[in-house]
């Protein structure tokens, strides 16, 4: 069977092995897909090492997508875009490199959760390797708006700068702001920041969230649960990274292996198993 694994730190809990031996299996194809731990400024050995192993393909989490992105030989536009990516594709000498986190989250948004996000007002919280890979999708899903809220305000406005012609293109929307400062109400407000992990309090005021607007966690688990909590307690509809996890999956596999894995089915069997 060909290999594909997961980069991360940490490692022990991601789901993407399950999914993947599952998209695998109803899709008739022959893979090994490993967890593997690499310590924080180790990632460029650690591909290394997978590559002299025969390794195929890789998914990148937290904290490598950046080093992901340096260490292509090719980079999609999208990667372009954010200096990260998700998902790499070996070939001998060669690493192309995509993020499909941001198709994940819109197709989870819009396909699975069915929101729509055309003409809407979206609150992006956090400004890292997570919520770079997002915004271009939420652009050009046609969100009207977006404001990225971050602690640390320079890298909100970088990542809009980045952005910005693509903003035009679509007609969309963009500012930065610091968390505390953001103005007005929002249809969809996205977290991307690490702050659950740390049990830290959600960064935004709860005026942010329009009533009945969709609240996401790109986290699932334990570490979203915190936002989450917070989101119903405010009126929100509140929606953990499970689907998001699921769908960038299906296009990381689809990049891989030329067919596209039945996400939505794969996403209604885990949230059985953990009911
Ligand atoms: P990731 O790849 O998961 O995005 P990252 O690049 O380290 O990881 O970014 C983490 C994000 O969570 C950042 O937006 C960070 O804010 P700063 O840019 O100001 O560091 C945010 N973050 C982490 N802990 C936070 C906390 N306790 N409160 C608010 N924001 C936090």
């Amino acid at each position: 069977p060909d290999l594909y694994c997961v980069f991360g730190n940490p490692i022990a809990h991601s789901r993407s092995p399950v999914i993947h031996a599952r998209f695998a299996e109803l899709t008739g194809h022959r893979i090994t897909y490993e967890r593997r731990l690499l310590p924080e400024g180790g990632f460029d050995t650690g591909l290394q090492a997978f590559m002299a192993e025969g390794g195929r393909g890789c998914n990148v989490t937290v904290p490598f997508k950046h080093d992901a992105a340096r260490v292509a030989t090719e980079r999609s536009a999208r990667v372009q875009l954010a200096g990260a990516a998700n998902t790499l594709v070996l070939a001998g000498e060669d690493i192309y490199a995509d993020n499909t986190d941001g198709l994940g989250l819109v197709a989870d948004i819009e396909r699975n959760a069915q929101v729509p996000l055309l003409g809407r007002d979206v609150l992006l919280v956090g400004a890292g390797g997570a919520a770079a890979g997002v915004l271009g999708p939420l652009i050009e899903a046609g969100a009207r708006r977006v404001v990225v809220a971050n602690r640390t305000l320079a890298k909100a406005e970088a990542l809009v700068a980045a952005h910005a012609a693509l903003a035009v293109q679509y007609g969309a929307v963009l500012a930065a702001a610091e968390p505390q400062a953001v103005a007005g109400a929002f249809d969809v407000v996205v977290n991307a920041t690490a702050s659950s992990l740390s049990g830290a309090a959600v960064p935004v005021a709860a005026t942010v969230l329009r009533p009945g607007c969709l609240a996401y966690d790109m986290m699932y688990g334990p570490a979203a649960q915190g936002f989450l909590d917070w989101a119903r307690q405010h009126g929100a509809v509140p929606r953990d990274g499970l689907g998001m996890l699921v769908e960038q999956a299906a296009e990381a596999f689809a990049l891989w292996r030329g067919v596209r894995p039945p996400s939505a089915k794969v996403l209604a069997e885990l949230r059985a198993q953990s009911a």
